[in-house]
């Protein structure tokens, strides 16, 4: 007997078959299959063959392979009994619901107690897969691993992309060939973390940012993931994805966070644009629009806060666009140095003697709003906290600290409410609109009840403070996912405001995020993280790319800086409403020093194009950058932005230099458009308007 299920729109089909009551595996998943495909001979076909060497037959690569079928790679579910003793659970079919796009089925083994409900859905305005996968049972067990419903890989693929990083240097991508056997990624770091965006993207060799075959997947988990890439010995691959190995406890109901995955045949930005849009549209709730110019002060005063420089700081910053202002770490406890205080949410009456009003004051007549810094699971062993609740750390006493602190045991409910309650009387007493959540180090045990904890927390401050938004920290881009981004609205993509670095770390990011909730800051001259010195220009359009922002101390600009600056920032505001909803695409430039992007207004009337030389180039004279994403029909004038940056040396004529022009989609994507030369560590912006249909 086969059962057949189908999910899908107009852009991808993701078909399911049961034999005989047991699990379901995907036996199509890609391009929308026409209306009247029947299901049933495709299950059929899936049936794999059987020759020497193996078992009679081929466990089926279901969405959570069974270890009691023999199957022949890693199982999508590591359970044992309370005693310790591994449990080999047979599922069989219990019930099925389909409604709209959801589908929920759910399987049982009476003989092991054991129940496994997959939920499966795609949100039809993104094409987005949501999938999750949720285990009961009857008796307590004890969950070594659980993966949400787990896809194939299909066999014409043959490479994929993962992600990797470090503090200033978040989402690197690592393309590697598809081999035989496991690729794992388990992260025992307890948060997301800078190394371990929980991203993969399975493709073939001629996959490019803007044609191919594209599978990416996300796992919307904020506790550490694990990710199991594999290719048996058959030639089948699996995808699992699940929290890190053993972070969930003893007990009888477990779930995983959501899987989010997607197949396009256009390439990465196919995929791209639909966790973008899925990130604007369905995950982050209540983000101010317009989004308003943020101002940070961290790399401005760090621990040294005085009223009188924050004040003039605040003066700068409003002078030049900004409209929020954000009082980072420094002004709580007695917090002079990062050894001290955290845990201790109070005013610090030596720096603040009249509390922190007449700096709110300040900043709201200036007509900006006002944001502070927390980071609320860490505690310093030299804080009032401790001295009152050493047992309220979590791990042992003698673990490693890290940042020389210590973090909360965010599973104990008189802990959150402390956090909540001290977070509240700040809160709640002044004029703030903005709250910066950081996590500044790694957790000295892996557990889900820890990031539980955190959500709860988030969410009930989220109720009390309907009107405050947050920002995601941890150390830049330790904390960025989309289990995250339900709770926040922004994310602070990385403590390097190194222009160079941040093009880089954006591009990649944009792989999953849209420019609304992507924090990008025009630093200091000196960048405090890579000792560079970067010309405004390319600073302020690096962060004109993203959420714009300021982090530098503003007096320390030149007149020219601050004139760029503001510019550029009266650029931003004139075309955010259209920017921060727009589609990233990712360029594939001929070029191997050229970074850049496009992106393109929701309805399609408009474009900006960002083409960044972050070194030299190898030959002389800069090959054309070719568009994406345009329709190749309609003629668009193009423009350069910041045409008046043309350098003396670039002694020819090409037009775009002197003046606009018009050309089609088609001339700008099949060709492209040849840019003045210019310096390395410059940016070229080409502003296009569609003209005609
Ligand atoms: C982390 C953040 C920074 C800043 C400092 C404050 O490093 O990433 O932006 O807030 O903490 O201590």
């Amino acid at each position: 007997m086969i059962k057949t299920w189908h999910l899908g729109d107009d852009r991808q089909s993701l078909v399911l078959a049961s034999h005989d009551g047991r699990l379901p595996e995907v036996v199509y998943w890609g391009l929308a299959l026409p209306d009247g495909e029947a299901l049933e001979p495709l299950a059929a076909a899936a049936i794999m063959d059987v020759t020497g060497g193996m078992v009679d037959e081929n466990a089926p690569t279901s969405l959570s392979p069974e270890a009691s079928r023999t199957f022949p790679g890693q199982t999508g579910l590591t359970v044992r009994d309370a005693d310790g003793a591994v449990l080999r659970p047979n599922f069989v079919i219990h019930s099925e619901e389909q409604s709209g796009n959801q589908i929920i089925l759910t399987f049982v083994d009476t003989e092991c107690g054991l129940t496994i409900i997959f939920d499966l859905s795609l949100t039809a305005e993104t094409s987005l897969l949501r999938l999750q996968t949720r285990l009961q049972s009857k008796d307590d067990i004890i969950v070594d691993w659980l993966a949400a419903p787990v896809l194939p890989a299909p066999a014409h693929t043959n490479e994929m992309i993962e992600f990797s990083g470090r503090w200033c240097s978040e989402f690197q991508t690592c393309r590697l060939p598809v081999a035989p056997g496991a690729r794992v990624r388990d992260n025992r770091t307890g948060r997301t973390d800078h190394a371990h965006f929980p991203g993969l993207i399975v493709c073939s060799k001629a996959t490019s940012n803007t044609a191919g075959d594209a599978y990416a997947f996300h796992y919307g988990w904020s506790g550490g993931h694990k990710m199991v890439a594999e290719e048996l010995a058959d030639g089948r691959r699996q995808v699992q994805f699940g929290h890190a190995t053993s972070s969930m406890a003893k007990g009888k109901s477990f779930e995983t966070a959501p899987l989010y995955a997607t197949f396009s045949d256009s390439g990465f930005n196919g995929t791209a644009v639909r966790f973008q849009r899925h990130v604007r549209t369905q995950i982050v709730r209540d983000a101010r629009t317009p989004r308003p110019v943020h101002y940070n002060c961290w790399e401005a005063i760090y621990f040294d806060h005085k009223l009188e420089d924050l004040k003039s700081i605040a003066d700068r910053a409003a002078e030049l666009g900004a409209e929020r202002f954000v009082l980072d770490d420094g002004w709580f406890g007695r917090r002079d140095d990062d050894t001290t205080s955290l845990g201790d949410w109070t005013i610090d009456p030596r720096k603040y003697p009249n509390g922190l009003t007449p700096l709110i004051d300040h900043v709201t007549s200036l007509g900006m709003e006002f944001g502070i810094w927390y980071e609320p699971e860490m505690i310093n062993e030299d804080s009032d906290l401790y001295r009152a609740h050493p047992e309220w750390v979590l791990g042992p006493a003698d673990q490693t600290r890290g940042r020389q602190q210590l973090v909360l045991d965010m599973a104990r409910r008189d802990v959150r409410d402390y956090l909540f309650d001290q977070m509240s009387a700040v809160l709640g007493a002044h004029k703030i609109g903005y709250v910066k959540w950081d996590h500044n180090r790694v957790l000295p045990i892996v557990d889900a009840a820890q990031t539980d904890g955190v959500y709860e927390l988030f969410d009930r401050l989220r109720v009390a403070f309907p009107h405050i938004e947050f920002e995601s920290c941890s150390s830049g881009g330790g904390r960025i996912d989309f289990g995250i981004l339900e709770r926040t609205q922004r994310v602070w993509l990385s403590d390097s405001n190194d222009a160079l670095e941040r093009q880089r770390i954006q591009h990649d990011a944009a792989l999953f995020l849209p420019a609304s909730v992507t924090g990008s800051h025009v630093g200091p001259r000196h960048c405090h993280t890579s000792g560079r010195v970067i010309g405004m220009s390319l600073r302020a359009w690096t962060a004109a790319q993203r959420h714009m922002g300021f982090e530098m101390d503003p007096r320390e600009l030149t007149p020219q800086e601050a004139e760029t600056l503001k510019a550029v920032t009266q650029w931003w505001k004139a075309n955010r409403d259209w920017l921060m909803s727009a589609d990233i695409l990712r360029l594939d430039t001929v070029d191997p020093a050229v970074i850049a992007e496009i992106q393109v207004a929701e309805d399609d009337q408009k474009f900006a194009a960002f083409a960044a030389l972050a070194r030299p180039s190898d030959q002389i004279l800069p090959y054309p950058v070719r568009l994406a994403g345009l329709d190749p029909q309609a003629f668009y004038r193009i423009s350069l932005a910041n045409r008046d940056e043309a350098h003396h040396l670039s002694r020819g004529a090409p037009l775009l230099k002197s003046q606009d022009m018009s050309v089609s989609g088609q001339y700008l994507m099949s060709h492209g458009l040849t840019l003045p030369w210019r310096f390395p560590e410059t940016i070229w912006v080409i502003e296009g308007q569609r003209v005609s249909a």
